[in-house]
Formats: structure tokens, C-alpha cells, sequence
């Protein structure tokens, strides 16, 4: 597969403005790539580095070191950029605009033809619900409205490498499940989608891999799926009538949890490992088994993990496909 964006050991640190105090570092040593045709969801909390990544990649910051290739061109590079759409983090409106003269506007600034730019606009438009709006100035949108037209003027010029800064933040969930879809319909007309975003949820719906960055490095990445898989903290929850699970030693000594209500009787398994012999004890007990139910952890799991040590990274091999 083609890496449309390959990151190789990029650090920045800021300086502190304070004479004597050391540099702040916001990145510290980040390598990732992104395939052509992924949707890559680059997640983190606030302050993780994330905006600092994605203004390198678009030439808006230096960094201190390390390099970052987009469409197989330095990061930065003019002629590039016009196959790049970019939505920033806090974009600036021109809001005496009409949402078509803003589009209009930007298309021209991309180079494209009159023609060609009516019509993008009337699409994009469409695309990001917001053709009802078209006449109406940029000021009088809401916040939600503000991110749309944003996306939408990302779009102008049909790049073929979307880079997306929080595209869901100040959505509704209709909203966000609008965005969600469009980024999957760029996806399926081929086009190569970065962005980030501190949504855990959006990133498991639509994402083929994820980056998880904390503190300026890159505690994990791969897919969804390997990402959760790795972590061993999946337990099992068993539901069941008619046992007496109190002062029971098998059931005590397998049990991280247990909760007796009357005849109902729920326990925790903390793996799967004894699933075969609690299920085994339930029926000796002439008990009845309501429900087997594995916790897979999730992806929040990981992102709680607060303390970033070296030998806590989890780097999965990179793998092609999508995920489902
Ligand atoms: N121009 C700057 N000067 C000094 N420090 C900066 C500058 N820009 C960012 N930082 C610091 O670098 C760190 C990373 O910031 P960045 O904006 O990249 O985080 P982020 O992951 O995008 O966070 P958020 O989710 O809040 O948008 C933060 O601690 C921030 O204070
Ligand atoms: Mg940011």
C-alpha cells in the first residue's frame, strides 16, 4: 500500500518564553503512517500534541526534528498543497460572507473555474446540510454551522488528502453522525482521511486504524480491534437464577465480583479462563443460566492510561484492509 502520510520521529518543542526555563516539548519523537484510501482517527486528550502534528504537516509550524512526508512530498511543500484539503482547529470565517460567496470564494482562491466552482459549491453545500443556508452570512451561523462550512470549504478543490482537525467538535450527534458519513463517502471515492479528534466513539465507528497520542508520543497505533485485543483486562459477566453464591468457596475463589439479589445472582469473571468450570458449578447446584456476557475492553480503556512509560507502548504491525 501507498503511504499517502509518513511521520518518522518528529519532535517540536516550543520555547517557554521565560529566560532559563527549558523548552516545552509538545511532540517527543512521533512516527506514524497513514495508507492511501485509510481513514486514520489521530486521537488524544486536550494538550496531547495533535494540533501541533497536523499544523506541520501543512507547513504552518517548523518542527524541531524528524520528518513528515505528505503525497510522498516534504511537508509544506506549495505545489503539494493543492491536493491537500485542511480543516483547521479554529478556522477563520469571513463573516460578512454568505455561505456560497465564502465557498465561492476559497474555490477561487484554489484556482478552479467558474463553472466548476457553481457546482462544487452547490454539492458541498448539499453534502454538509447546509444548502438551506446558502444566502446567509457566516454570522448569523451557529457554532455547528461554523464547523460544516468549514469542512465544506476543506473540500473545494476535491483533494485527494483530507486533513481534518477535531471535524466532530461542536456537532450534534446528528451532525456528527453526518460528518462520520461523509468522511466514509470520501473514503469510498478513494480519498485518504487524517483527522483528529478526543471522540473515542467516532474513531471505533468509522476509522480503519487509530493513533493514540498522549503527552506527545505515540502510546499506541493499528486497528481498533488489535488495539483492544491487546488489553488483558477482559472479564466475564454470568447472570444466573437459583444459586447460592454466598459463602460458595469455588464461586468465591473464582469470582472478582459477586452480587446476590434473592434468587438472581450475577457474577464477574475477571477472564474467560473459568467461564467452563463456574457454568459447571451452576448447573451442579440445579441453578439456571440467564446469560454468558464477555466485557471486551474498549478503546476508552486504553485512552485512560494515563502514565506513558516506555515498556506500557503498544505498537501493532501495520496492517492493510479496512476495518468492518
Ligand atoms: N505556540 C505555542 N507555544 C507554546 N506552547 C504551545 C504552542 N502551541 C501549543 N503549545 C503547547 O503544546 C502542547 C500541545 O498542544 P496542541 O495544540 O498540539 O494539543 P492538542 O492535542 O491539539 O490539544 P486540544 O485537544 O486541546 O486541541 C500543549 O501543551 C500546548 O500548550
Ligand atoms: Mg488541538
Amino acid at each position: 500500500m501507498v503511504d499517502d502520510i509518513v511521520i518518522e520521529n518528529l519532535s517540536k518543542s516550543y520555547a517557554s518564553g521565560w529566560p532559563g526555563r527549558p523548552p516545552f516539548v509538545a511532540l517527543d519523537g512521533l512516527s506514524l503512517t497513514v495508507g492511501r484510501g485509510e481513514i486514520f482517527g489521530f486521537l488524544g486528550p486536550n494538550g496531547a500534541g495533535k494540533t501541533t502534528t497536523l499544523k506541520i504537516l501543512m507547513g504552518l509550524v517548523r518542527a524541531s526534528s524528524g520528518t513528515a512526508f505528505l503525497l510522498g512530498q516534504p511537508a509544506g511543500d506549495v505545489e503539494t498543497r493543492r491536493r491537500i484539503g485542511f480543516l483547521p482547529e479554529s478556522p477563520y470565517f469571513y463573516d460578512y460572507l454568505t455561505a456560497e460567496e465564502f465557498l465561492t470564494f476559497y474555490g477561487q482562491l484554489a484556482g478552479l473555474g467558474r463553472v466548476v466552482i457553481s457546482r462544487r459549491v452547490s454539492d458541498l453545500l448539499a453534502l454538509v446540510g447546509l444548502a438551506e443556508a446558502k444566502t446567509r452570512q457566516l454570522r448569523k451561523f451557529s457554532k455547528g454551522m461554523l464547523q460544516r462550512i468549514g469542512l465544506a470549504q476543506a473540500l473545494i478543490h476535491d483533494p485527494e488528502l483530507v486533513i481534518l482537525d477535531e471535524p466532530m467538535t461542536g456537532l450534534d450527534p446528528v451532525g456528527r453522525k453526518q460528518v462520520r458519513d461523509l468522511i466514509l463517502n470520501l473514503r469510498d471515492r478513494g480519498k485518504t482521511i487524517f483527522f483528529s479528534t478526543h471522540i473515542l466513539h467516532d474513531v471505533e465507528m468509522i476509522c480503519d486504524r487509530v493513533g493514540i497520542v498522549m503527552k506527545g508520543r505515540l502510546l499506541a497505533s493499528g486497528r481498533v480491534e488489535e488495539l483492544v485485543k491487546q488489553d488483558h483486562t477482559q472479564s466475564v459477566e454470568i447472570v444466573c437464577q437459583q444459586v447460592h453464591a454466598d459463602g460458595n468457596a469455588l464461586i468465591g475463589s473464582m469470582a472478582s465480583r459477586v452480587l446476590q439479589q434473592g434468587q438472581q445472582c450475577l457474577i464477574v469473571l475477571p477472564s474467560s479462563d473459568g467461564v467452563d468450570a463456574m457454568v459447571g458449578e451452576i448447573r451442579r447446584q440445579g441453578g439456571r443460566l440467564i446469560s454468558v456476557t464477555p466485557h471486551k475492553a474498549s478503546l476508552e480503556d486504553l485512552f485512560f492510561q494515563e502514565e506513558v512509560t516506555d515498556t506500557s507502548r503498544v505498537e501493532t504491525s501495520k496492517v492493510s484492509g479496512r476495518a468492518s
